[in-house]
């Protein structure tokens, strides 16, 4: 196999109580990476279409992490990659960690699978590094693994798959607003409370032990962050309003999706997921914020392959 076309998608980060650690994959919004092996070495990019990013291949997060997962082979070739961006940079919702993620998964899959899903992470994260020092893998492991993901960003970025809950859906509305995540993540403070912390670590573990047991009411009661959601808050001024739209509708949560300005909302029930889709829709529109919105099940399948 010389040429492959993946999708990766996009992901929502920290669900609400896992700051850093956790995320998921979305459905329908992703990159699309297309990949050719060639016989001049190096790293190349043939094509980028849709949202602007860098066309040099060391500031490029596709190709950085590319030229860190050739870096592990011995290697006489080289890749071409055309990138359709769909996924605008700044969302919040994985932009530069989808790119990066599936362009190391097609790399591995032309190459007959060389390394496994977690050593892709660790290349791919030489990508997300380079638009965000501070970045976790929150975001990578989402687009890699797919589902609901659990990550370390201690111990080589190791990842757990969480069971995904009956019944729930992400509905996710991104105002057209650039946040960078190095912008964002400055308004965070060093040091926190030990009682936040505390909090924190009771709503991650009731978390994930909701997953493991199907337990929409412990879910609900699990889904706060006691550590980054108030400094950030008034970095998106509609966010308490839709906030209270969503929780009046009856939601699980609503939340900022990463570092901003996406926010997201778990709903027990499509039909609910749609009712509320459209209140937080008509939010948008009455505040004069132009958005694009999704209503996409709670950890959809990660990167997988288009065409051969
Ligand atoms: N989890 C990160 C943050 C963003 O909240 O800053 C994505 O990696």
């Amino acid at each position: 196999m010389k040429e492959i076309k993946v999708f990766s998608p996009a992901s929502v980060s920290n669900i609400s109580c896992g700051f850093d650690v956790l995320g998921f994959a979305m459905e329908g919004l992703g990159d699309i990476i297309s990949l050719k092996k060639i016989d001049k070495k190096g790293v190349f990019i043939k094509n980028i279409s849709g949202f602007n990013i860098p066309l040099d291949v060391k500031k490029n997060t596709a190709t950085v992490a590319l030229l860190a997962f050739l870096e592990k082979l011995d290697y006489s070739y080289g890749f071409e990659i055309s990138i359709e961006k769909n996924i605008k940079p700044g969302s919040g919702l994985g932009s530069s960690a989808a790119s990066a993620a599936g362009s190391v998964y097609a790399a591995n899959m032309i190459l007959g699978e060389p390394f496994t899903l977690n050593q892709l992470v660790e290349f791919a994260m030489q990508g997300e590094l380079i638009s965000s020092e501070s970045a976790p893998a929150d975001n990578i492991a989402s687009s890699l693994f797919g589902g609901i993901v659990l990550v370390d960003n201690f111990t080589k970025y190791k990842v757990i798959n969480l069971p995904i809950p009956q019944d729930i859906f992400a509905v996710i509305h991104h105002p057209l607003i650039s946040v960078s995540t190095s912008e964002s993540r400055n308004q965070l403070p060093n040091k926190v409370l030990l009682k936040n912390a505390s909090d924190q670590l009771t709503n991650i573990a009731s978390f994930v032990h909701s997953l493991h047991t199907n337990n929409i009411d412990l879910m609900k009661l699990s889904l706060n962050d006691h550590l980054v959601q108030n400094q950030r808050e008034d970095l998106f001024p509609y966010f308490k309003k839709i906030k209270n739209i969503s929780n009046e509708m009856g939601s699980l949560c609503c939340s900022i999706s990463g570092s901003g300005p996406s926010i997201f909302s778990l709903v027990s029930g499509y039909k609910l997921a749609e009712k509320i889709k459209l209140d937080i829709d008509k939010g948008f529109i009455k505040m004069g914020v132009k958005f694009n919105s999704y209503l996409s099940t709670f950890g959809s399948q990660g990167a997988r392959v288009l065409q051969f």
